[in-house]
């Protein structure tokens, strides 16, 4: 039997790669236009990171991560998120120095043991920004805008953005205290999860897709209420920004996120395409992680988007995309002889920037031309054994039928004019 692909893991095949090549040049094109410079961080790191970063309780660390001992037993996780891996190194490198305000992005696979289904992969890849150093909302909604911009750029539309604030530390536990409250007489009416979730952190329940839990969140108190002065002044500010900017928003009392690391700012973006796994973007402010990772109090915020998620969208909403042009001179040659000098053409072409091949399997002049049609290759230089004698190129368009014979020194200048022509 054939060997498969692990579950939910994907190939991405050259038929597709365009798409992905589309997506990631207008990431980095926007991205570095807002002042934003890549990242790359290891594909695993210890586990204790993304324990102590993305919290004990949520359905990642408990249930999600492929975890692994390396030689000497040390416990090692597959990146299941950007965010944490990329403070690690904020921290480690001291990019501060540089820079007050850091401002990173990524484009990475992340790992998570999920069940899969439509949008929902094992492996599956973000892009990402993060803008470490400010406790201001105007950067906030700088990393809003960009998502969206990005977005736009792509051509998406039917997308909604979702906002919330989660307090902070000095407002949160009066908020659970109500949560804990309410849920109580309730708590035999919760999943078995939730019930869980009320004893280690109700602000969970908030976040159950169960029919029955939502029923009973729909009525459960506001955060809003809750709110201190600081963290309601800077969602007031915030809302101020993206409203001056013309970027709508719903306000959502009930975003959570799924990791624990948030504090004030968190939001999401929805798109009205995909099915239930509809979120192609989520994102909030972090003002204590750095700290919890052992570095020094660094406020920051940021966003990670599902690149599948985007392609999906990108494909539902029908949006052209720049194609590979293809191979546009096909080398081909009859016999032995021709083959160095096949090879010595071909490579001036690609030298030029010109997309160029020729045949490695031995075949008939008959067949490699056969090869190129099939191909829709528009030019194919031919150097059979009258032209080898000559030094020169028969020069075949296959689109018009006709030919003509050209010298091998002539032979960039020659298709060079017919790259002017717009030809190749
Ligand atoms: P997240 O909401 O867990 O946030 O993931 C961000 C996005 O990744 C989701 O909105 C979704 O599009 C995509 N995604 C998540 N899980 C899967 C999966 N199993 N299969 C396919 N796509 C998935 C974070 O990861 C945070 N680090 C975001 C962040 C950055 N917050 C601040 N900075």
């Amino acid at each position: 039997m054939l060997v498969q692909v692990p579950k939910g893991t994907n190939d991405i095949l050259p038929a597709q790669i365009d798409y992905w090549y589309y997506l990631e040049n207008i990431i980095k094109e926007v991205l570095q236009n807002f002042g934003y410079r890549e990242i790359r961080t290891p594909v695993f790191e210890y586990t204790e990171l993304f324990v102590r970063g993305i919290g004990e309780t949520t359905d990642i660390v408990a249930k999600e991560m492929f975890t692994f001992s390396d030689k000497k037993g040390r416990s090692l996780t597959l990146r299941p998120e950007g965010t944490a891996p990329v403070i690690r190194a904020y921290l480690e490198h001291n990019l501060s120095r540089e820079n007050p305000l850091t401002k990173l992005f990524y484009i990475e696979s992340m790992f998570r043991s999920e069940k899969p289904q439509a949008g929902r992969f094992r492996q599956f890849h973000q892009f990402g920004a993060e803008a470490i150093g400010s406790p201001l909302p105007i950067i906030d909604a700088e990393i809003v805008v960009a998502a969206l911009f990005i977005f736009q750029k792509l051509g998406l539309t039917d997308l909604t953005l979702h906002l919330n604030s989660v307090g902070c530390k000095q407002c949160r536990p009066k908020y659970l205290d109500a949560l804990r409250d309410y849920f109580r007489e309730k708590k035999a009416q919760l999943c078995a999860d939730c019930q869980l979730r009320y004893e280690t952190n109700p602000l969970r329940i908030l976040d159950c897709k169960k029919e029955q839990c939502r029923v009973i969140v729909g009525k459960c108190p506001s955060i809003f209420k809750y709110l201190c002065r600081d963290c309601a002044a800077h969602f007031d500010a915030l809302k101020v920004y993206l409203d001056k900017l013309g970027i709508t928003y719903q306000i959502n009392p009930f975003l959570v996120r799924g990791l624990d690391y948030y504090t004030k700012t968190a939001f999401e973006i929805i798109s009205g395409e995909l099915g239930a796994q509809n979120a192609i973007c989520g994102g909030g402010r972090y003002d204590y992680l750095a700290e919890e990772l052992g570095g020094k109090p660094t406020p920051g915020v940021g966003f990670a988007a599902g690149m599948e998620r985007v392609l999906m969208t990108i494909i539902k909403q029908n949006i052209e995309i720049p194609l590979w042009g293809g191979i546009k001179v096909f080398v081909a040659v009859t016999g032995q002889d021709g083959v160095n000098t096949a090879l010595e053409i071909a490579n001036q072409l690609r030298s030029a920037g010109v997309a160029a091949d020729m045949d490695f399997l031995g075949k008939s002049l008959k067949a490699q031309l056969r090869m190129a049609n099939k191909l829709q290759i528009p030019y194919v230089l031919i150097l059979g054994p009258d032209e080898l004698k000559e030094n020169a190129v028969l020069i075949k368009d296959m689109e018009e039928g006709t030919q003509e014979t050209v010298s091998l020194k002539n032979i960039l200048f020659h298709l060079k004019s017919l790259i002017l022509k717009n030809k190749i």
